[in-house]
C-alpha cells in the first residue's frame, strides 16, 4: 500500500510540497505525487511574489492548477504562506524602502492581500499559514517590513481578516527550529495562549521541520506538540525534511530514516496532529542543494525515484 492509504488508516493526512514545473514537465513526478499523498502544499506558486508580480494584477494559474491536480486525485490543500518577510514581489518591498508606500497604505495592502488570496481559494484549502516565521531563535518578534511598519498587532489582525475570508480554513503560525521545546517555539505558545485569550481565530500550529542528522535529534518534541493540543489547537509537520553533508552513505541515510520515523512518532501521539508534509518527496527536486552549501539527499525518494530507507521507516511508522 501507499503511503497514503496507510496514513487514511491511521487518520492523518500524508502531505507533500509540490514543485508545479516538474508536476508539469515530469510524468514520474505526477505519479509519486499523486500515489503517495493526501495532500500537496504549493512549494513556491501561492506565495506574494508568484500570485501578485505586479501590483494589482494576480496571476493564479499555477496555483489554480495545482488545485486542480489535488481535486482530480482526491487530495486536500495546505495553503502557504500569507505573511512572510521573504518571496515578497518587488513593488511591495522597494515601495515601502523608498517610502512611496507608507505604514497605513501597507496595512491596507497587506488587508487587501489577505482577502483577495483567501477568497480566491475559499473551500478548497483546509489549513493556511497565515504568518509564517516571524518569530527570531530568542523568541522575539523579527524584524521583518511587517513588524518595522505595522508593530506587533499586524498578527492578530492577518488572523481577523483570513478568517473572515474563508471562515472553514484552519489558520496556523508556522516556522523553524521550534520542533522541541526552546526559546522559539515557546514564543509560539505564548502567542497562541495571548491571541486565543483575545477571540483571534488561530487555530494551529506549523512546524516546518527542516532538520539535518549533523545537528542531532531535537529534544521533547512529543511534549512541545502536546502543549499546543492542550491549549486546543491544531500541530502539523508542515515542511518536513532531513538534510545531511554530502556524499550519501549507509549510516547518514539510517540515522536520517530514523529522525523521520521519530518526527511522524511525535505527530501519531498527539490527537490534534492530523497532517505530516514533507518539503518535496524526491531528492531529484530538492530546495538544498541550492541554499545549503554541500548538502543535500534530503527526502524520502533519490533522484531516481527509488526509495531510501526514511521511505520505510515512514511506511513502517504509519
Ligand atoms: C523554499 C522553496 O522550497 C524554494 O524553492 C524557494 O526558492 C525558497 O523557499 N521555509 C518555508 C518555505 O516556509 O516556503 C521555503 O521554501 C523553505 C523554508
Amino acid at each position: 500500500p501507499s503511503l497514503r492509504k496507510l496514513a487514511g488508516r491511521a487518520d492523518l493526512l500524508i502531505g507533500t510540497a509540490v514543485n508545479t514545473s516538474a508536476l508539469a514537465d515530469d510524468s514520474a513526478y505526477r505519479k509519486s505525487t499523486a500515489k503517495e499523498f493526501s495532500s500537496v502544499t504549493a512549494e513556491n506558486v501561492m506565495k506574494w511574489e508568484a500570485v501578485e508580480p505586479e501590483r494589482g494584477v494576480y496571476d493564479w494559474s499555477e496555483a489554480d492548477d495545482l488545485i486542480r491536480f489535488a481535486h482530480d486525485n482526491g487530495q486536500a490543500v495546505r495553503g502557504h504562506t500569507l505573511v512572510w518577510h521573504s518571496q515578497l514581489p518587488t513593488w511591495l518591498t522597494s515601495g515601502v524602502a523608498d517610502g512611496s508606500i507608507d505604514s497605513d497604505e501597507l496595512r491596507a495592502i497587506l488587508k487587501n492581500h489577505i482577502t483577495t488570496q483567501v477568497k480566491h481559494f475559499k473551500g478548497k484549502i483546509y489549513q493556511w499559514d497565515v504568518v509564517n516565521e516571524v518569530f527570531e531563535e530568542d523568541g522575539t518578534l523579527r524584524n521583518s517590513i511587517w513588524l518595522q511598519k505595522l508593530g506587533p498587532s499586524y498578527i492578530a489582525d492577518a488572523f481577523r481578516w483570513a478568517h473572515e475570508a474563508d471562515p472553514k480554513a484552519k489558520l496556523f503560525v508556522n516556522d523553524y527550529n521550534v520542533e522541541g521545546i526552546n526559546a522559539k517555539s515557546t514564543a509560539y505558545y505564548e502567542l497562541a495562549k495571548q491571541l486565543r485569550a483575545e477571540g483571534v481565530p488561530v487555530q494551529g500550529f506549523g512546524i516546518q521541520g527542516h532538520l539535518g542528522i549533523q545537528y542531532g535529534f531535537p529534544g521533547d518534541v512529543a511534549a512541545n506538540l502536546k502543549r499546543f493540543d492542550d491549549l486546543g489547537l491544531e500541530t502539523a509537520f508542515t515542511e518536513v525534511d532531513v538534510r545531511m553533508i554530502l556524499p550519501v552513505d549507509d549510516t547518514k541515510l539510517a540515522r536520517q530514516a530514523d529522525d523521520y520515523r521519530r518526527l511522524l512518532d511525535a505527530c501519531l501521539a498527539t490527537a490534534g496532529c492530523k497532517s505530516f508534509t514533507v518539503w518535496g518527496h524526491t531528492d531529484k527536486y530538492s530546495w538544498i542543494p541550492g541554499v545549503f552549501d554541500g548538502q543535500g539527499a534530503a527526502n524520502l525518494l533519490d533522484e531516481n525515484y527509488a526509495p531510501k530507507p526514511a521511505y520505510s521507516a515512514v511506511r513502517e511508522e504509519l
